[in-house]
């Protein structure tokens, strides 16, 4: 038995058939992610430590009659009718670019015509990886459509292509494998480097995961992503060829940092210092976690968005203001933004009591400095992707 909500499964179910008029074969749900700590240090020679969620991206498909494939985007009320064995090239910014990457991708697969329909319990734009979640998504339907026997790191690898080539993003592998590796109730930590990884107990209590979403998401986020990614390669080069020891950020010492500053510039400095800074907290992080020592694991989170607001510099006012005000609020041990930045949600670590009176505290106080409603969402960690097949339906 999957886990997904039984209200999804039959939604997506009665959609399917509301749009092509028969039951679909497969249903393939994809989660979003939180990240626990660890941010954007997974192209960074890093260690992450994400969780799969329980909002989905879900998927149905089945056979199409005629030669083509069709693709609704249930929640746009938009299609996309293509022949699933052409070539494809990416289009600026839309859905179906993601759809257009994966396809490439399969493309020594012989891809039987198909109907597919999606729709998204993930926020969008919040940071919870709801294009990984789209990417993965498809591409383990598509595994399972063709048989191609891809294994789980593949899709993962497929994703992430897919945001390189087709959505212009040069984004690392943490979202892809915490949709695809998820697993319930446990942080998955990965390295980075060799992409092995472990599972960790999420026990908390009686501390919870709370997001807050500022719904904000400024408009030059994946540029801005590309050219951090630009200026943290750029000391990572010259720290390589000027000290033979070096081979990752993982290996450098400050001092090592601290001479080819000149030559790097200071942009390129804070942003290494901030990754090696934040390696560093993961590992005392999983020590914290692991010793239950959570008002630790708080100031470390209060560390990482420091960090990533004064030397990353991908936070935002909006986000900095909930963090300053989290901070102020009953029973919370630390909070950060989390995900690429520029907007989406700050993650706060507070005690399960507290949760209620501090959504509302900082929806009020938010509403009235930037005019906008924010959203809260209680974490749940669930289950990586999982699929059923028609007839196992609920
Ligand atoms: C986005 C990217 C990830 C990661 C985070 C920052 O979510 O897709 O690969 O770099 O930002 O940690």
């Amino acid at each position: 038995m999957i886990d997904v909500p039984n209200g999804l499964i039959r939604e997506l179910s009665l959609d399917f058939k509301a749009q092509f008029g028969r039951s679909p074969s497969l249903l393939v749900f994809a989660p979003g992610r939180i990240n626990v700590i660890g941010e954007h240090i997974d192209y960074n020679d890093g260690y992450v430590c994400p969780a799969a969620i329980d909002k989905f991206m879900g998927f149905a498909i089945g056979p199409a009659n005629g030669e083509l494939s069709l693709i609704t985007a249930l929640d746009l009320n938009e299609e996309f009718q293509c022949d699933a064995n052409d070539t494809f090239h990416p289009e600026k910014t839309h859905w179906t670019n993601y759809f257009k990457g994966v396809l490439s991708q399969f493309s020594t697969e012989n891809i039987a015509p198909f109907q597919l329909c999606f729709k998204s319990t993930i926020p969008g734009g919040a940071g919870l990886s709801s294009s990984a979640a789209l990417s993965c998504g498809f591409a383990y339907a598509l595994n399972e459509w063709t048989k191609a026997g891809k294994s789980k790191k593949e899709l993962a690898l497929i994703g992430q292509r897919t945001e390189h080539e087709f959505a212009g993003v040069n984004c690392g592998l943490m979202d892809q494998f915490a949709t695809v590796f998820g697993q319930k109730n446990h942080l998955l930590l990965m390295d980075c480097q060799d992409l092995s990884f472990s599972y960790v107990p999420a026990d908390f209590e009686p501390y919870t995961f709370l997001l807050i979403d500022s719904k904000v998401k400024h408009s030059l986020a994946d540029s801005a992503y590309n050219q951090r990614r630009r200026e943290v390669e750029k000391a990572k080069e010259l720290l390589k060829s000027t000290f033979t020891s070096v081979h990752s950020f993982r290996d450098v010492n400050e001092t090592q940092l601290e001479q080819i500053k000149a030559e790097i510039g200071d942009v390129s400095h804070k942003r290494a210092s901030f990754v090696m800074e934040e390696i560093q907290r993961v590992s005392d992080a999983m020590k914290s976690i692991e010793d239950k020592r959570f008002e630790h694991l708080g100031s470390l989170l209060n560390a990482t968005h420091r960090g990533l607001s004064e030397m990353y510099e991908v936070s935002c006012a909006e986000l900095d203001f909930l963090h300053d005000q989290a901070l102020a609020c009953t029973g919370v041990l630390g909070a950060r933004m989390m995900g690429g930045g520029f907007g989406g949600c700050l993650l706060i670590l507070i005690h399960q009591d507290d949760v209620q009176a501090a959504v509302t505290q900082l929806s009020k106080q938010y509403l009235a400095k930037f005019g906008i409603e924010s959203a809260a969402y209680p974490v749940k960690i669930g289950q990586g992707i999982q699929h059923m097949n028609w007839h196992e339906q609920v």
